[in-house]
């Protein structure tokens, strides 16, 4: 699934520009994927030069090995149930800033950090920003569920495939300790609407489609360009 882009410089300069958001003494969700790692990197060079400082939550082992490797201190959503600013990557995000998130099967802590934070700015690269979003939502569920969840998913026009582990046999399993399922749904019209159809199948623990997102940093050719909400 993660082969939404190659493109690192833009991953870079679009991670890297969110990083500026940062103040000292705030408390900031720190996403996952190729792309929020640039932003959890420079965070660290900032605390070494800067001084500054902040605590992170992380939303997978990924971003939590990162930020501790990168010097940032860390803290939990019990501790601090609200937070600051979230920064995550995104698989596809519309101009109306619907996204679809899960590429690295972590979505469904990044939406609790990233609802539990005053703003939530995504990061990506151009080849991610599309007219409608299409790609297979990535939705986790409970492994006992799971015939239940595909008949559900199917009945909704959705296609899913049981996410395969790329070097060990059989599934991937979540940080949670779940399945995921890319559900193809083609051109997806109504983002919202089909989350609301998806999230109460019992089993579904949490799909991809985020509709939180405040602010996109997109690297285009020519720079960092910011887009705010407008719905
Ligand atoms: C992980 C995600 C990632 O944020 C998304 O897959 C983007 O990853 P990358 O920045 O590596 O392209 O949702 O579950």
């Amino acid at each position: 699934m993660k082969d939404a882009s190659t493109n690192s410089n833009a991953k870079r300069m679009a991670g890297e520009a969110a990083a500026e958001l940062v103040k000292s003494g705030m408390v900031v969700g720190l996403g996952t994927g190729s792309t929020v790692a640039w932003t959890i990197q420079r965070l660290g060079a900032r605390v070494r030069e800067e001084g500054l400082e902040l605590l992170g939550v992380p939303t997978s082992f990924q971003s939590e090995h990162l930020a501790i490797a990168s010097g940032i201190k860390l803290t939990s959503l019990n501790q601090h149930p609200i937070l600051d600013l979230a920064i995550d990557g995104a698989d596809q995000v519309d101009a109306d800033l619907f996204v679809i998130k899960g590429g690295g099967a972590a979505h469904t802590r990044e939406k609790v950090v990233s609802c539990s934070a005053k703003r939530f700015v995504i990061v990506a690269d151009e080849s991610k920003f599309v007219q409608r979003l299409s790609r297979p939502v990535p939705v986790e569920v409970l492994a006992f569920a799971t015939r239940l969840v595909e008949r559900r998913l199917q009945s909704l026009g959705g296609s899913p495939v049981l996410r395969q582990a790329m070097r060990k046999d059989g599934p991937v399993i979540t940080d949670n300790g779940n399945l995921v399922m890319d559900v193809d749904f083609g051109s997806i019209q109504d983002p919202r609407a089909l989350a609301a159809k998806i999230s109460p199948i019992p089993g579904v623990v949490e799909h991809g489609i985020f509709d939180n997102v405040d602010e996109l940093y997109l690297a285009r050719a020519d720079g960092v360009e910011k887009i705010r909400r407008s719905r």
